[in-house]
């Protein structure tokens, strides 16, 4: 379905043809004073450079060839040329009718459908999950949903780190505390905590030890089968944990691969990059290239293998493009990684295009994303200034969530745990991606849970308004109002008109924060329009019916929105 800017565009467009001007003059986009008017064109400005005509007698030229079109309300020409334009109800009202009936809800589809790959999460193993692991789970997921929800092809992988040096301090610590007896070892949640902190801190004051947990990292990139079991039993156990983590905040994954899967494709990139003669050797090491001559600092070469043999970080990314576009062929791949590895996929990207692993019309995306900050501005941190796990991390936020629900219609204990439960994914996810990804943001609990504002919980709380309305009314039979009453009203109806024109953009921005700002006008107007017309006691048929189905319009696309950046509804708050 078309968006409502996109059918105005041709609306005017066609009039500005008609006047003997270019269409694309007609473009049509919000206004910034919706007090004055919604929509607007700025296209007789443009015109006045190509046709040497004062914009003004362009503007209006096109306003009278409108001014008696049967869905404008309004089309005037003000300023220096600027052209002012309001639809009409009739126009409003059928084009909200579409989108409800549109099984994409008015979000604009894709005529070319891409596959979309996109790698986030991206946790190590053998570590526990903390804090800096929510944004690239919480952002990575919101932008697959909303890619799916423009009809493209979404494939998300998690892109586990199980083939690093974490995994080695593991075992060599291990190791010792088993007397080398490490295949019959079974890895608890409590090991899982404390092995990796322990073996990380030791490695800066014992060198010995350091030295075996490299030699074990190679032997178990090589395959050494005295390392299998237990690096398997590391997988099993942090993948339970990390599923567990993700799971609960409604963060799913088509593919759970990880850095070892590329492993088997290490040969090819090294013949690959050896064919095209890209590959030498540095102090050692065996790099490629990839400064470009107008690059403002300096790219240094891309490591391949370091000295002693052993793959790195570039290696596993590389080597996994190479399985990637054996796979799964994406037009695009997205990384969501943190803002400190963009020289990392600067240099992956430019080798794999250089060495053609991948095809120069494949669109490589690195995303970064700040920080999450306690109040002294710091990365959040636990109250003892420890590092905070993100499992402490949502029970601190489902406390608050539980405490809130204990005096709720709810009663009982499980319904409880999943109201808070829903509470809190909306709080945390709500709170992180009403941020542009790029920005650090502060957590404040209080702030983010809110029960009005920019927070999860004022759109759950409007969502769950809604139902108790339309428990005393009763549903409406779809959507067939003939007619708008009241500006309130009018307003809420421009929301949800627009909202697919949120979607489009979000999507192109790469920028679930638009999708998170249109959701909060969407419930603001709403709580307007509530706080005006009396639904309830209304005694016009006709209007309480035409507001019984806005407020059910309203909720199919507040729902809509809050599914698009993985936050579910409830019921009744
Ligand atoms: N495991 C990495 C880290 O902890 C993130 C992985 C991002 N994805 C990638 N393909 N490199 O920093």
């Amino acid at each position: 379905m078309k968006t409502l800017t996109k059918l105005l565009s041709d609306k005017l467009g066609a009039a500005f043809e008609a006047c003997g001007y270019s269409p694309e003059l007609g473009t049509v986009g919000l206004s910034d004073r919706p007090d004055l008017c919604r929509f607007q064109c700025n296209g007789a400005f443009a015109g006045a450079k190509l046709y040497h005509k004062a914009p003004r007698a362009i503007a209006a030229d096109v306003v009278k060839a409108l001014e008696n079109d049967d869905e404008l309300k309004k089309i005037e020409c003000v300023g220096a040329g600027f052209i002012n334009i309001d639809i009409t109800d009739e126009l409003l009202l059928s084009y909200v009718k579409d989108m409800l009936d549109d099984e994409n809800l008015g979000i604009e589809q894709t005529e070319k459908p891409e596959t979309i790959l996109l790698d986030y999460g991206g946790p190590n193993v053998a570590k526990p999950l903390h804090i800096g692991h929510l944004r690239p789970a919480v952002i990575g997921e919101a932008l697959k949903r909303l890619t799916r929800a423009t009809g493209r092809t979404a494939i998300s992988d998690v892109h586990l780190g199980d083939w690093g040096m974490p995994i080695g301090l593991f075992i060599a610590e291990m190791s010792e505390r088993t007397d080398n007896k490490l295949d019959s070892v079974e890895i608890t949640a409590k090991l899982l905590d404390e092995i990796y902190p322990f073996a990380s801190a030791r490695k800066n004051n014992d060198e010995a030890f350091y030295e075996k947990a490299r030699e074990i990292t190679k032997a178990m990139q090589n395959g050494d089968e005295r390392y299998m079991p237990i690096w398997r039993e590391i997988l099993r156990a942090s993948v339970e944990d990390i599923k567990k983590n993700y799971d609960r905040l409604n963060i799913s994954f088509d593919y759970w691969y990880g850095e070892s899967d590329s492993g088997s494709f290490i040969g090819e990139l090294v013949d690959i990059l050896n064919e095209q003669g890209l590959l030498y050797e540095s102090d050692g090491a065996l790099v490629v290239d990839v400064a470009l001559e107008d690059d403002r600092i300096t790219i240094p070469p891309v490591m391949v293998k370091k000295s002693d043999g052993s793959n790195i970080y570039a290696t596993t990314d590389l080597a996994t493009l190479i399985q990637r576009m054996k796979e799964f062929a994406p037009n695009e791949i997205w990384y969501v990684a943190d803002s400190r590895q963009s020289l990392h996929f600067t240099q992956v990207f430019r080798c794999a295009k250089k060495a053609g692993i991948v095809p120069e019309d494949v669109k490589l995306e690195y995303l970064g994303f700040g920080t999450v900050n306690g109040s002294d501005g710091k990365p959040y941190k636990t109250r003892d200034g420890g590092v905070m796990k993100l499992e402490e991390f949502y029970r601190t936020v489902y406390d608050a969530a539980l405490e809130r629900v204990s005096g709720s219609k709810y009663s009982g204990e499980d319904e409880k745990a999943d109201i808070a439960r829903r509470i809190t994914v909306a709080t945390i996810k709500f709170g992180d991606l009403i941020n542009h990804r790029t920005k650090d943001y502060v957590f404040d609990l209080d702030k983010f849970m809110a029960p009005d504002g920019k927070t999860g919980s004022f759109l759950l709380y409007t969502v769950a308004r809604v139902n108790s309305i339309l428990k005393k009314t009763g549903e409406p039979d779809g959507f067939d109002s003939k007619a708008v009453y009241t500006e309130t009203e009018r307003d809420l109806l421009h929301k949800i008109a627009l909202s697919g024109e949120a979607f489009g953009l979000a999507y192109s921005e790469k920028a679930p924060n638009i999708v998170c700002e249109n959701a909060y006008q969407l419930a603001s107007s709403f709580s307007k329009f509530y706080h005006d017309n009396h639904i309830l006691t209304e005694q016009d048929e006709d209007k309480k019916n035409a507001w019984i189905a806005l407020c059910a319009a309203l909720k199919i696309m507040l729902e809509k929105h809050l599914d698009v950046l993985g936050i579910e509804s409830v019921d009744l708050m």
